[in-house]
């Protein structure tokens, strides 16, 4: 074996699980994918309508440009200027094939001195990044004792303690946790992220889903050449088309020219009819509808499974954003061992443990820990999926 091996990212773990236990991909009709990150790929109540198809002629069958077609980079730029007033150009938006290859992207060409700072419980792809690119990272405390609701006095504890250049990660909203930094807060990260020598991955995969509307830590970016802060958005989720694998990172000038380049050795840009598509989708009212249709059923939803979850037992630490709810399991009943029993209903979650950026697996702090997914589920299956909860819980409190 020429290669060096390693383990998939944690979702696909249970993924794989889950298909050896039950025959099935999980995600196909007649499974409960609660352990998925997929938004509803339908028309969401009140939502606009999701193309079905894509126009494209022989002019679109040529290489892409390696940082985006035009169309789709200004789409994105006129986007963040409209929302946020974001003051970008062309020039600070370039595309991948997703969110997570612009993050991946973003890590890779680090200077060796630079050290990540990135808080305990976090998105699980981040931890195999750091992983094999063997970055050394500072952790900040996310968990139990502080409700996984780190503070901005925590990330200048962490750079204090590194002492040298560093480069904060953030999901916002946190997946797993849904805990979501807006207003000052936010403002707090971004001047944070902009003293000099430091720099922030600021990753607004869920930026949509958030209790209080969409917001963007560009708002609060005065000019984004003068930063080392790195914006990771997406198509996946509140465009709700993750089969489109477009995503985008917006940037100083200065380091889209590294992703151009890079896109020039090892990508060769991102699938023209994807990008076409998404920059339909980006046109700006029909994107403004998406983002109230977004914010209102998630919020519909993530009140509904907060309620009944925690009348089942579960003790959530959710915050206001994502789609997502992160709790710890009743009695002694560990995330794998429910996970035993959700497979028989085809049902899974995904198990704290993967979130966890110490990686100590089920003896460590979050054994019990969950992560339920409310993202691909249709309102209509809330009374089932709360049943089926409920009868693999030991718990006989729950009442749905
Ligand atoms: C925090 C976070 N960032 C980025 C992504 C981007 O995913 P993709 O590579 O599918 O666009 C996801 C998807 O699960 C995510 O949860």
């Amino acid at each position: 074996m020429f290669l060096k091996k390693f383990p998939p990212m944690g979702v696909y773990e249970t993924l794989f699980k889950f298909q050896d236990a039950t025959g099935h991909y999980m995600g196909d009709p007649g499974t409960r994918p609660w352990a998925q990150g997929f938004p509803l790929t339908t028309q969401l109540p009140g939502g606009p309508e999701l193309p079905s198809s894509v126009e494209f002629d022989w002019q679109d069958l040529k290489y892409p440009s390696a940082t985006g077609v035009q169309p789709l980079i200004e789409a994105i730029r006129d986007y963040y200027n409209h929302f946020y007033d974001a003051g970008i150009e062309t020039e600070n938006v370039a595309i991948f094939a997703g969110g997570r290859p612009g993050i991946l992207a973003s890590l890779l060409f680090l200077h060796d001195d630079i050290q990540v700072i990135i808080e305990e419980t976090e998105y699980t792809p981040y931890y195999d990044k750091l992983k094999l690119l063997n970055r050394a990272h500072q952790i900040i405390p996310s968990n139990a004792e502080n409700n996984f609701r780190p503070t901005i006095e925590d990330y200048h504890a962490a750079r204090a303690a590194v002492g040298g250049r560093t480069l904060a990660i953030r999901s916002n909203p946190c997946n797993p946790t849904g805990v979501t930094w807006n207003g000052d807060d936010l403002k707090m990260l971004v001047d944070f992220a902009s003293a000099g020598g430091h720099g922030a991955i600021i990753d607004e995969a869920y930026e949509f889903f958030n209790a209080n509307g969409p917001t963007s830590a560009l708002k609060y970016v005065d000019d984004i050449n003068a930063t080392d802060i790195f914006v990771i958005g997406a198509a996946t989720k509140g465009l709700q088309v993750p089969g489109m694998r477009t995503g985008w990172v917006v940037a100083s000038r200065e380091h889209i020219e590294i992703f151009r380049n890079f896109s020039s050795i090892a990508m060769g840009g991102v699938s023209r009819p994807s990008q076409i598509y998404v920059t339909k989708l980006l046109e700006l009212g029909r994107v403004e509808h998406a983002r109230n249709a977004v914010v209102s059923f998630y919020n519909e939803q993530r009140d509904k499974y907060r309620e009944a979850l925690t009348e089942c037992g579960i003790e959530l630490s959710t915050g206001d954003g994502g789609f997502y709810h992160w709790g710890k399991l009743p009695g002694d009943l560990t995330a794998d061992q429910f996970n035993e029993r959700l497979f028989q209903h085809h049902a899974a979650i995904l198990p704290g443990r993967l979130c966890d950026m110490y990686r100590r697996g089920d003896d460590g702090p979050h054994s019990q820990l969950i992560r339920f997914s409310f993202g691909p589920l249709l309102a209509e299956t809330f009374d089932e999926n709360i049943q089926i909860i409920q009868s693999c819980l030991e718990s006989a409190e729950c009442v749905s």
